[in-house]
This record gives C-alpha cells, sequence and structure tokens, in this order.
C-alpha cells in the first residue's frame, strides 16, 4: 500500500506528453522575442527597485542591511539568477509548455513534486503580487501628495483606514496612544475596518485587462515598462551628478552578514525572468526566443540595478536613506523636488506592469495545474470571445485582493523569496536529471559547464536561503507551515483525483482498442 502510493507520487509526465498536451491547447500563440523581453522586464523591475532596496541598504526589523555594499549583493543575487535562468532557458526551449517549474518538475520529479512545486510558485506569484500591491498603494500616496496644489485635501489626505491593512491601523493606534474606534469604523462595534482600497482598484481593474487577452495584457505593460525604463535611466542621470564618493564610506557597515542579508533581501528586485517561461504556450517561436528573452532580461536589468545602487547610496548618506520610496526620497534630498514626484508615476508604471505579469503567471501555472487534474476542470474554463482562462484570472486576483488587507509587505515578500529560490533549486536539479534521462532529446539552447553551473545555482540560492533563515524568524515559520498545507491538499486531494484520471484513461482505453494494421 505504501509503496504503492509511493510508486503514484513518483509518477512523471514525459516530455512528448507535454508538448502533445501543449499542442491541443487553446491559448492564442501571438507573443514573439521583444513581448516576452516586455514581460521579463515588466515582472523583474518593481518594487524590489523602487521599495526594498532600501531596506536592503539599511536594514529591517530582523536583519541588518548593506550599506553601499549593496552592489555587492545585487552581484551575488544576480549570480544566484543567472545560473538558474540558464537553466531556465534550456528547459523550455525543450520542452515549451505553459506552467514553468510546474510542468518541468512534473517530466522530472513526478507528480507529487510537480503538484509542491507548483503550490511553491503560488508563494512567488501571488503572494509576491501582495507585496507589489502594498507598495503600490505607498507610491499613489506619494502621487497624490505630489499634486496636493491641484488635487482637493480631502483627496491628497484620504483617510488612512482606506489605504492600509488593520494590523497597521492597530500598530499605528497603539503607536501614538490613539483611540482606534475614532480612527476607522467597527463593524457590530467588535470588527476593526480597514481595506487598502487603491490595491483594491489597482488588482480589480488589471484583472478585468487580463481577461481581455494577452495580447492587450502586454500591449498595455510595454507602455508601461517604457515609461518605468525612462524614469529609472533619467534618475541615474541626474542622479550621478550629485554623487559624493564620501559617502560610499564605510562601504560595508555590517560586514558579510550585511552583504549577504542585503542580496537575500534584494532577490526580490531580480524575480520575475522566470515569469516568461509561464508564458511558453503563446509564444509564436519558443525554441529560439524564450533563452534570448530569459537571458536579456536579466543582463538588463542587473546593470541598471547596478547604475541605480551607485547612485542612490552615492546621493544619500547612509542612515538617511527612505525605506518607503527611496529613490523619490533621493531626489527630494538633492533638492529637486519636482523629479521626485515624476519618479512616484515611473515606480507606479513598474508596480503596475509587476502586478500584471504576475497575475498572468498565477493563472497560466494554475491553468496547467488544472489541466493535470490537481485542481477542478471548472476553474480552467475558457471565454468564449477573449480565448483567456477567466475564472482562473478572477480568483487569482481576489486572493491578491483579500490578502492585501491582512499581510505585511515585508513578510510577503520574504516569503516570495523563499518560495523562489526553491522552485530555482528545482529547476537547476531538473537540468541535471534530464540530461541523464532524455540525453538525446534536442536541446536548442543548453547550459554551459553543466553539471557546474546548474550544481553552482543550487549552491547559491540554497546558501541564501539558509543563511536568510537564521535571521527572519516569522517567514521562515510560515514558509513550512505553507509547505504542509501543500501537502495535506496532495493528500486529500490531487492524489485522489490523479488516481480516478488514470482509471478513466484505462477505461477509455478498453473502450476503444488500437486498431492494427
Ligand atoms: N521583481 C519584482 C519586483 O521587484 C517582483 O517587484
Amino acid at each position: 500500500m505504501i509503496k504503492n502510493i509511493i510508486l503514484n507520487a513518483l509518477k512523471k509526465k514525459s516530455p512528448d506528453e507535454l508538448i502533445a498536451t501543449s499542442k491541443k491547447s487553446e491559448l492564442k500563440k501571438s507573443l514573439n522575442v521583444f513581448d516576452l523581453i516586455v514581460i521579463g522586464i515588466g515582472a523583474v523591475v518593481g518594487t524590489g527597485i523602487f521599495t526594498i532596496i532600501g531596506t536592503a541598504i539599511q536594514g529591517g526589523p530582523e536583519g541588518v542591511g548593506a550599506g553601499p555594499a549593496i552592489i555587492i549583493s545585487m552581484v551575488l543575487a544576480a549570480v544566484a539568477c543567472v545560473f538558474s535562468a540558464l537553466c531556465y532557458s534550456e528547459i523550455a526551449a525543450m520542452i515549451p509548455v505553459a506552467g514553468s517549474a510546474y510542468t518541468y518538475t512534473y517530466a522530472t520529479m513526478g507528480e507529487f513534486m510537480a503538484w509542491m512545486v507548483g503550490w511553491i510558485l503560488m508563494l512567488e506569484y501571488a503572494i509576491g503580487n501582495i507585496t507589489v500591491a502594498c507598495a503600490w498603494t505607498g507610491y499613489f500616496v506619494q502621487f497624490l501628495k505630489g499634486f496636493k496644489h491641484i488635487l482637493p485635501a480631502f483627496v491628497v489626505n484620504f483617510p488612512l483606514w482606506l489605504r492600509n491593512d488593520f494590523r497597521f491601523m492597530l500598530a499605528y493606534c497603539d503607536k501614538y496612544g490613539l483611540d482606534p474606534h475614532t480612527q476607522m469604523p467597527y463593524l457590530f462595534d467588535k470588527i476593526p475596518v480597514a481595506i487598502n482600497l487603491p490595491a483594491i482598484f489597482i488588482v480589480l481593474a488589471l484583472t478585468m485587462l487580463l481577461i481581455k487577452g494577452v495580447k492587450e495584457s502586454t500591449r498595455f505593460a510595454s507602455v508601461m515598462v517604457a515609461v518605468n525604463m525612462f524614469m529609472i535611466l533619467s534618475f541615474i542621470a541626474v542622479g550621478a551628478f550629485y554623487v559624493k564618493p564620501e559617502n560610499w564610506v564605510p562601504f560595508a557597515p555590517n560586514g558579510f552578514e550585511g552583504v549577504f542579508m542585503g542580496a537575500f533581501l534584494i532577490f526580490f528586485a531580480y524575480i520575475g525572468f522566470d515569469a516568461i517561461s509561464t508564458t511558453a504556450e503563446e509564444t509564436e517561436n519558443p525554441q529560439r526566443d524564450l533563452p534570448i528573452a530569459i537571458l536579456g532580461t536579466l543582463i538588463i536589468c542587473t546593470i541598471l540595478y547596478v547604475c541605480v545602487a551607485l547612485v542612490l547610496t552615492g546621493n544619500v548618506p547612509l542612515g538617511q536613506i527612505d525605506i518607503q520610496a527611496p529613490i523619490a526620497h533621493a531626489m527630494r534630498a538633492v533638492g529637486k523636488d519636482w523629479f521626485a514626484g515624476l519618479i512616484s508615476i515611473g515606480a507606479l508604471c513598474a508596480l503596475t506592469s509587476v502586478l500584471l505579469i504576475y497575475q498572468l503567471g498565477t493563472t497560466r501555472i494554475l491553468y496547467a495545474m488544472s489541466r493535470d487534474r490537481f485542481l477542478p476542470k471548472s476553474l480552467r474554463l475558457i471565454h468564449r470571445k477573449f480565448r483567456t482562462p477567466h475564472v482562473l484570472t478572477w480568483i487569482s486576483g481576489i486572493v491578491v485582493i483579500v490578502c492585501s488587507l491582512i499581510m505585511d509587505l515585508n513578510i510577503s515578500a520574504e516569503l516570495c523569496n523563499f518560495g523562489t529560490f526553491t522552485s530555482f533549486i528545482i529547476i537547476c536539479i531538473a537540468v541535471l536529471i534530464l540530461r541523464k534521462t532524455e540525453p538525446n532529446r534536442p536541446r536548442p539552447f543548453k547550459v554551459p559547464f553543466s553539471p557546474l553551473f546548474p550544481i553552482l545555482g543550487i549552491i547559491t540560492c540554497g546558501g541564501l536561503m539558509l543563511y536568510s533563515m537564521k535571521f527572519l524568524s516569522t517567514s521562515s515559520l510560515y514558509f513550512p507551515l505553507w509547505l504542509l498545507m501543500g501537502v495535506a491538499i496532495y493528500a486529500g486531494y490531487g492524489y485522489e483525483q490523479k488516481r480516478l484520471e488514470e482509471k478513466q484513461k484505462a477505461q477509455r482505453a478498453i473502450k476503444q482498442p488500437k486498431i492494427e494494421v
């Protein structure tokens, strides 16, 4: 019995089977390499470089900061990503199917691990989106403040309970000795009501856009990416004139600990290039375009980030770097207030495109999981007119909305990092396994120096994750809980469904015997 369960849990899908299933896909093939790079940059450049960089430099409640040595942290995080990006490229070009790491795990480690990876990817995509939605509200408030001379005061200073979660409100009242009942409404006089209205608004708007179509969504994302790239380049160009090299001393105030913790946090800024591979089934020429787009995105973003970090730490003395809107604040610190307002617009565009692409990724992974019967069939209904998975798109939007009412930006970012590191490690392992089990399968792109590079990917991602777990007590408790929840769902639903699927397949085979010619 136990042996049977283990054998079932290890059942793999052959790459041919995966490709055959994807050929039946109803998704529209409309993306080219340019669209993919737009998706990549749109998913990568966001909260990490506009918000989290502040904490990575200064430190947070559970870890010390890197200081100007954030540049080294960035390179470290980029190196960890490059190994995994190469592995993603090899598999994405070889098995161009929707579902990203989830699908690749199915081909290499079997059913149970595939489900777990899909579940972990939800940390990266759905929980990651909560971080971004919270940061979006922060920059939206900054943006309104920039227009305080034109807008009515009630718009600029709209109530705190309409832009934060209830836990923030309670902590805020506690800090300033205020009676919470005077600061927010209470339901039945017992339940405090606080809602992050801007986050809800933007997630709803993007959900509707995604339902309308993937091409329309990437077109919209390309406008967002263009604006945010322009803002980042302008920040580098303007800020370069105000760099004071003395601000770079001390370079690494917290030594290795600061550099490693900085690398763990700023890793969030690199997450997203893998979202490209979730759209493999909608790509015109996946074998050629996926590797180019994945590596291209990573190279462009690393160069930009290091420049931004040099300018930011060169403009503002350590200790005065803002944690909520560090880039906009840096421009204010050098006396360019108007430019700080413009930066908020760039940040809003960046965060909007990250939200959009992450939701796209969430639905495509869930789509692949539902096709494999881990989730009910009704979820993957395709919209008749727009040919997009509208039920899943709504569900992923609603989950982000509900969670953004109760979850904290830092915890969701840390959880997202844990999830992403785990999926990167699994991808590196998958490359090693496929090289052994499918040595002759055509590989339009190959990881150079294999097995060294995949092994280095496992070591760098695993090392950063384990090191940070020493300090981040809250998220390193939530992460195993999330994994346990995944195991419980598989045991209670997925496992049974897979056996049912096998039975139905066997019955169909008996009813329609193969005709020998
Ligand atoms: N890399 C994405 C961001 O920084 C997740 O928002």
